[in-house]
């Protein structure tokens, strides 16, 4: 085997192991392939109550019309959707499917996105914002029709979301949101008194009806059978170290090339820019719990408050019970190495507003890309040949935006018009946005005066099992991270993307880049992009 598939494996029948352990495993799934991913410790409701074929990894050179590279929800809506159109199509993942971000979201499915129509306004004007509305709402449609033509079996349900005012906050942001929403399209949207919950009055709110929520990981099982079912290959523990477009268009691994007409690059951070889009968008590190709660005891609604970072709130109907599903405390990725205190802090939140949570059986964290002007970036990659496409900078919108990507990005290899396509343009020049890039870009320059700092501990002895740490080696950084067992793994600190210094994250346990987002487990082994490559020896 190749030794970095065989490593990969390895690393991968470790943490299964320690995951059919975890107390809110589903023990139902024994058997199955587990939605067990290497880019963190922690396990999401999803994770533990569904799991994912396990294909294949690729094992020669092969041709396809459109080559995708990453099974997430992007990646895989896309795979369908071109089947569909009789494309042929090969989608190459490093992980397991729907391993990445995927598995580690809260699936709210919003029309009423997260960063205010009045904002969108002010960014993309009137048009911008309604076409915004829009795309999300057909994205919901679009998941439902494909539920129901499917015959999935995946929770989905149409439900109402509420957005309420936490006290100290402006009332007023409600008033201009909910004019910009009538203004965006969502004529039905309403402010009501209170928020339908008996335990807690969130004051004034806005009610945007027709919202969604399912169980990501049962849908895309489905998803990912039809695609295959419809002629598509899947292939699964194959990291893709090379893309290059134009005439020979061509994805690169260790164990095999696939030429293609196209190439989509659904890696959620893409691997295939150095810098265009990463100047465009922010990697944040969200956090969420999920608490026990009596069947029915709470009523089946999206909730969402206002301040920056928000809180979003579920319920999921799990055996006999149900499981309420806060998530917020994001910090930008590598910034911060405090997970426990955001738990807690997540779980006081819930207790004083729903006290009747028994217990809570979850907590996990994933990443969002942030794009500076609010909106995904789905399209042509800039600067690059015209038969490679992205699709990046999802918010907290990723499977809505996921989808979007999935419908126009079909629309674009198939030489059709769509009325999205300069909305969510990766090349558009959105000056509004100035102001929000420049802050994210100076917070970028200034993660690289690491690289003359210290280093955290002066000695490895310092390091504790389980626990990581930068040291300093003369001129370089060092990450060294001592196992459960005692023995030591030592990488250059030095990502691979643009050269900032990582950071342990300690709940994860890998290390992340403060700069894009870039991740690498313990070994170095990279996990998300925008990095391609390995911490290098
Ligand atoms: C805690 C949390 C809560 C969220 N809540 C919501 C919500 O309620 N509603 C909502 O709409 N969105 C939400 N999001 C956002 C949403 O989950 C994500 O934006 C979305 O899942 C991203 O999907 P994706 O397909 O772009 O990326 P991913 O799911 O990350 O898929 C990318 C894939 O690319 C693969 N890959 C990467 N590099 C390579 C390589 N070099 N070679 C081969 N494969 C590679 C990875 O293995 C991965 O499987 C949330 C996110 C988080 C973390
Ligand atoms: S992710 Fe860009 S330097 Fe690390």
């Amino acid at each position: 085997m190749i030794p970095d598939l065989e490593h990969r494996c390895e690393h991968r029948r470790l943490l299964a192991a320690e995951f059919r352990r975890l107390p809110g495993r589903d023990r139902r799934l024994e058997g199955y392939a587990d939605v067990m991913t290497d880019n963190g410790r922690t396990t999401s409701v999803w994770m533990a109550t569904a799991a994912m074929r396990d294909e294949e990894p690729l094992t020669s050179n092969a041709h396809a019309d459109v080559c995708i590279v990453g099974a997430g929800i992007a990646g895989l809506t896309t795979a369908y959707l071109l089947s569909k159109e009789r494309k042929r199509v090969v989608v190459i993942d490093d992980g397991p499917s729907a391993g990445g971000e995927t598995c580690r979201t809260t699936a709210h499915l919003v029309s009423a996105v997260d960063d205010r129509f009045y904002h969108l306004e002010r960014l993309h004007g009137a048009d911008g914002a309604r076409l915004a509305a829009q795309s999300h709402a057909a994205a919901i449609d679009k998941i439902e029709r494909i539920v129901q033509d499917e015959n999935i079996d995946c929770d989905f349900t149409r439900l109402d979301g509420y957005l309420f005012v936490p006290p100290g906050d402006d009332v007023k942001q409600l008033d201009d949101e909910l004019k910009a929403a009538h203004r965006a399209g969502l004529t039905d949207a309403s402010r009501i008194e209170r928020a339908p919950i008996p335990t807690f009055d969130t004051g004034p709110a806005l009610r945007f009806p027709r919202q969604g929520q399912f169980h990501v990981l049962k849908y895309l099982r489905a998803v990912a059978a039809a695609a295959t079912r419809d002629g598509a290959r899947i292939h699964n523990g194959t990291h893709v170290d090379r893309i290059k477009g134009g005439k020979d268009a061509r994805v690169e691994t260790a164990r095999g090339t696939v030429t293609a007409d196209a190439i989509v690059v659904a890696t959620n951070s893409p691997v295939n820019d150095l810098v265009a889009i990463h100047t465009k968008q922010a990697a944040y590190r969200t956090f969420v719990v999920g608490g026990r709660v009596k069947r029915d005891s709470i009523p089946q609604i999206l909730l969402w408050d206002t301040p920056d970072p928000y809180h979003y709130v579920r319920l999921h109907r799990a055996d006999g019970h149900d499981v309420l599903i806060v998530g917020g405390e994001d910090h930008k990725t590598g910034q911060a190495n405090d997970a426990n205190e955001r738990f807690r802090r997540l779980q006081q939140w819930t207790r004083e507003r729903f006290p009747n949570v028994e217990s809570f059986d979850f907590q996990w964290s994933g990443q969002v890309m942030e794009p500076v002007d609010s909106l995904a970036l789905i399209g042509r990659n800039p600067l690059d040949s015209d038969n490679v496409y992205i699709a990046t900078g999802d918010s907290g919108n990723g499977m809505t935006h996921g989808t979007i990507a999935g419908m126009l990005l079909t629309d674009l290899i198939m030489g059709r018009e769509n009325p999205w396509a300069a909305l969510y343009d990766p090349s558009r020049k959105t000056l509004g946005a100035t102001k929000e890039f420049l802050k994210e870009n100076m917070n970028v320059a200034a993660q690289y005066a690491d690289l003359v700092t210290p280093g955290e501990i002066d000695d490895v002895s310092q390091i504790g099992r389980g626990e990581g740490a930068i040291l300093r080696r003369g001129l370089a950084k060092v990450a060294v991270y001592r196992d459960d067992n005692g023995a030591l793994h030592e990488r250059s600190a030095i990502c691979t993307h643009l050269g900032c210094v990582v950071q342990w994250n300690s709940t994860e346990r890998t290390w992340d880049c403060p700069c894009h987002g870039s991740r690498f487990q313990t070994d170095g082994h990279v996990v998300n992009g925008p990095a391609i490559q390995s911490l290098r020896d």
